[in-house]
């Protein structure tokens, strides 16, 4: 493994940051993936990765069935602007099937063992098929997000998928995140306008107030240190 790579930090400005991004991925040998949520920071990540040069991308989102319609809509909008092709990947139909079977509709909600379950059905278990074989896992993490997020680096190692994760936004702010979005007129998930902060699943993701937290939108019903869904956690 080159240590020399996770020593890199990626500062929150276009071209440095896209300069140094562009030195983290000259050192990655083999295929680089971007997990793309439809959030804005995917954008801004793939806005990044668009300047760079790259032997081996993909784009890839985690389609749990849950998303909401406007996500959907993003996918062939981004797809378009970037002249690029975003690979679904799906969780097993079995697995869902036997989770719907108990949980319902709404049983993610009903404990943390439910939803972690549902999670992992729908988000953790497809992301492991996504990485396999890649060398480099690009996310649109930000360390300002929460309290789960505060130590994040712009390269880490990651154990569990046994792969360079990469965070070119990690020390961005909301506003440099906007500011950036609006600047290069980059497509934006239109739940935005209509008071969301983080976008994740329709069942487990609602509008927030103007003085709540970003994040407080998602599984609002749990205390800030569980809102992880299990694709961020280290073990
Ligand atoms: S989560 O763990 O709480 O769901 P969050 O929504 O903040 O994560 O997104 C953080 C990063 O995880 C995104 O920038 C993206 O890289 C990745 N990610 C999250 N959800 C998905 C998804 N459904 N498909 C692809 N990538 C995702
Ligand atoms: Fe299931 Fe909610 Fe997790 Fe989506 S965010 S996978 S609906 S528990």
């Amino acid at each position: 493994m080159s240590y020399e790579i996770l020593q890199q930090t990626i500062p929150p400005s276009f071209s440095q940051g896209q300069e140094s991004l562009q030195r983290v991925i000259d050192k990655i040998k083999g295929a680089v993936a971007l997990s793309f949520s439809y959030q804005a920071e995917d954008v801004v990540a793939l806005h990044f990765l668009s300047h760079c040069r790259i032997k081996s991308l993909e784009v890839f989102t985690l389609d749990t069935g849950k998303l909401f319609d406007e996500c959907l809509a993003l996918h062939q909008q981004t797809e378009e602007f970037f002249k690029i092709s975003i690979k679904r990947y799906l969780p097993k139909a079995d697995d869902v099937k036997g989770l719907e079977e108990r949980l319902g509709d709404w049983g993610m909600r009903e404990s943390l063992e439910n939803r972690h379950l549902c999670c992992h059905i729908r988000k953790v278990e497809p992301l492991s098929r996504a990485l396999s074989g890649k060398a480099a896992w690009v996310t649109g993490l930000r360390a300002a997000q929460s309290v789960t997020r505060s130590e994040l680096k712009s390269v880490e190692y990651d154990e569990k998928f046994n792969l360079f994760k990469i965070n070119p936004l990690a020390f961005w702010s909301e506003d440099e995140l906007f500011s950036h979005i609006k600047k290069y007129n980059l497509p934006l998930n239109p739940l935005y306008a209509q008071g969301f902060k983080s976008i994740g699943c329709r069942p487990c993701t609602r509008a927030v107030r103007e003085d709540e937290d970003i994040r407080a939108g998602r599984w609002w019903w749990e205390n800030p240190e569980h809102k992880e869904c299990g694709l961020h956690i280290k073990e």
